[in-house]
């Protein structure tokens, strides 16, 4: 395999995903298994955008149940029930949830303390039932808006084309 992981810090956003859809296509040609697309996809965001944590928790109990998936950074806590913390709460509400600043957030769950802003995207498979939630977090304040809403939720059709 000859890919390697872009550096996308400083690539303007909307360039940046186009590149990121682009590269998750070319690297995972051929393989439909979700937790080796969670695997792959967790190393390019992180690596490529540069953030402090970049992972999944995937859906084990429907409606109840968060656990830890395929990520990048430090320590993750293991498992995050529906409604608790940024994760549960776009679990629960099956919807994209950006947060500005983690201390003003009820319930935040900190896992590493320099987690200032995160953003949490639903993931769903070709049923549209919710699999999982990808999770970024980032040590500076505000750094998650549309574009990156945008631009994650179209790199997480890949469960919804694959799985
Ligand atoms: N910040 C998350 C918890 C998971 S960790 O950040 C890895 C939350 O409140 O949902």
């Amino acid at each position: 395999m000859a890919e390697t992981t872009i550096d996308l810090r400083g690539v303007p956003l909307a360039e940046a995903y186009d590149e990121l859809s682009a590269q998750i296509d070319t690297v995972l040609a051929g393989i439909g298994d979700p937790v080796a697309a969670m695997a792959t996809i967790s190393a390019l965001i992180h690596q490529g955008f540069g953030h402090l944590w970049t992972g999944f928790y995937r859906v084990v109990e429907p409606g109840r149940l968060l656990r830890v998936g395929p990520y990048q950074g430090t320590l993750g806590c293991m498992e995050i029930e529906f409604g608790r913390g940024v994760c549960g709460t776009a679990a629960a509400e099956q919807r994209t949830v950006i947060v500005d600043d983690v201390s003003s957030f009820a319930g935040h769950i900190t896992c590493d303390p320099r987690s200032r802003s995160e953003i949490v995207v639903p993931v769903f498979d070709r049923n549209h039932a919710l699999i999982a939630v990808l999770d970024i977090d980032s040590d500076r304040p505000s750094t998650f808006g549309d574009a990156d809403r945008e631009g994650l939720e179209r790199a997480m059709q890949w469960f919804r084309e694959h799985v």
